[in-house]
């Protein structure tokens, strides 16, 4: 497996709690490297468009209340197999369900408030990246 970009980010829960170098630390712990990183606050317009692919569940409107709440940390991430890896270090969407040892078993809050995401494939990663930084903005 080739060496891979993936869109990360660190949620307000997480910032909230001051745990952003924990939640960095198992990352790169993890083999990632971190090729770019910004603190933001989104707008709901940049949370909206971010998620699109879930408009119309029953949790969009939460979700994006929840991702405007506060300030977040947006990362990409490389390194060989890196959307994989990073989604196997986050553990599953709900903490309940997470491995022990992934960041969200020890870390989320709950099914929202679960600290931290991470692109689901190639193309989301892509398009994820893009939406988030400017190439100038990435410096491996
Ligand atoms: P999803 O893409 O399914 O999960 P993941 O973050 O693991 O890729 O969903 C995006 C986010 O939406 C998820 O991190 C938390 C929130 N969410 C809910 O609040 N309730 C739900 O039932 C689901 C499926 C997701
Ligand atoms: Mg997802």
């Amino acid at each position: 497996m080739a060496s891979e970009r993936t869109l990360s980010i660190i949620k307000p829960d997480a910032t909230e709690r001051n745990i952003t170098g924990l939640i960095v630390a198992r990352l790169e712990g993890a083999g990632l490297r971190v090729i770019a990183q910004k603190r933001v606050w989104w707008k709901k317009k940049e949370a909206k468009k971010f998620y699109d692919i879930h408009e119309g569940q029953p949790y969009f409107k939460d979700l994006v209340a929840f991702m405007t709440s506060g300030p977040i940390v947006l990362q990409v991430l490389e390194g060989e197999d890196a959307i994989a890896k990073n989604r196997a270090v986050m553990g599953a969407t709900n903490p309940v369900d997470a491995e022990p040892g992934t960041i969200r078993k020890e870390f989320a809050v709950n099914l929202q408030r679960n600290s931290v995401h991470g692109s689901d494939g190639p193309e989301t990663a892509k398009r994820e990246i893009g939406l988030c930084f400017k190439k100038s903005e990435i410096v491996g």
